[in-house]
């Protein structure tokens, strides 16, 4: 009891050093890219300044900056030449992640792990992350399965270290599990995108990954925020079916889920901080209103604090570099 204790002692600029619980490090980062292979050079995403669609041709140099700053992972978006009603740009042989995928690991090979996202929404001419049926326009989940199989395989036959499927289809962790086994790729692992809400913090996204969709929204395969006990229930049966890693996103407005998961699984896992996330900060930064790098920090921070073994985030870099 005061004035027997004093929490300020251990908060003087040398000791408060040595009693900080949480630390940051590059390791703890994954630098998200999105690959376009319709552009020849850097094309900037304007709601998410910073932020650049990288032609095919730069997915190494670029891959290999990541690297430089000691960041360990990159996960891969495509922006295909073209789309259509069940994403066949997906999962072909020639495809751009296919392509960026090699010629990172051609450049790079260990020193870049390379995390490709699964899903069809880049692909698909609706924008949906699965097949749909024409008349209903309902999202076709079982039909979706054989093609997240395909893609799967595909970005491993490419040599990806970790595929992420995104999609929030049932049942397609098992499926992708059992297909990358029957296909020579069991040591690939799965990080599933496990608990993934409905969120409007994908706005600046969509842009980026040109992933928007035409009709409806998609409440009917992503997470209510409302639920908690449910990104539970998801995280269980993805940890059956053959996650290695779970992932929750977003990340700052589910620190809770993040905690309940962790502290309940104790599985390593990832938070995704996502596009809103980035582009709020990154506006008010230009107003003037914050300042960006202490609030990237803090941000950061506080999704390790929670129980984020690792971060997706457009502040990678920036961060990586704050920490030299
Ligand atoms: C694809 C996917 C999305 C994001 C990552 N993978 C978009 C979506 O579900 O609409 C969002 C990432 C971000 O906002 O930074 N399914």
């Amino acid at each position: 009891m005061f004035p027997h204790d004093r929490m300020r002692r251990l908060r003087s600029p040398s000791i408060r050093k040595m009693v900080r619980e949480t630390l940051l490090a590059p390791n703890d980062l994954i630098y998200p890219m999105f690959v376009d292979e319709t552009i020849d050079s850097y094309k900037p995403v304007p709601s998410m300044p910073g932020v650049n669609r990288v032609p095919l041709s730069e997915a190494a140099n670029e891959a290999k900056s990541v690297a430089d700053l000691d960041i360990p992972a990159v996960i891969l978006f495509g922006i295909p030449h073209e789309k259509d009603e069940t994403g066949t740009c997906a999962y072909g042989d020639d495809d751009v992640v296919q392509n960026a995928v090699r010629s990172i690991k051609d450049e790079l090979g260990d020193d870049m792990v390379v995390i490709t996202d699964v899903c069809l929404c880049e692909y698909t001419s609706h924008g949906h992350c699965g097949i749909i049926d024409r008349s209903t326009k309902e999202i076709l989940n079982d039909p979706t399965l054989e093609i997240l199989g395909e893609v799967a395989i595909s970005h491993a036959n490419a040599g990806a270290d970790i595929v992420a499927p995104s999609g929030m289809m049932d049942g397609m962790i098992g499926k992708i599990r059992s297909d990358l086994d029957t296909n020579n790729h069991s040591n690939t692992v799965i990080m599933s995108y496990a608990a993934k809400y409905a969120s409007s913090f994908y706005g600046p996204f969509r842009d980026a990954a040109d992933s928007g969709y035409t009709f409806g929204d998609r409440s009917s395969y992503q997470m209510d925020p409302a639920n908690s006990n449910e990104a539970l229930r998801e995280v269980e049966l993805d940890i059956q079916e053959g996650a290695d890693i779970i992932m929750v996103k977003p990340a700052l407005p589910y620190l809770d889920i993040l905690y309940r998961i962790k502290s309940a699984f104790e599985i390593p896992t990832a938070a995704y901080n996502v596009s809103g996330e980035f582009s709020m900060i990154k506006a008010a930064a230009e107003k003037g209103w914050l300042d960006e790098k202490a609030v990237m920090y803090e941000s950061l921070l506080s999704i390790k604090r929670s129980g984020a073994d690792m971060i997706l985030t457009y502040f990678a870099k920036d961060m990586a570099e704050l920490l030299k």
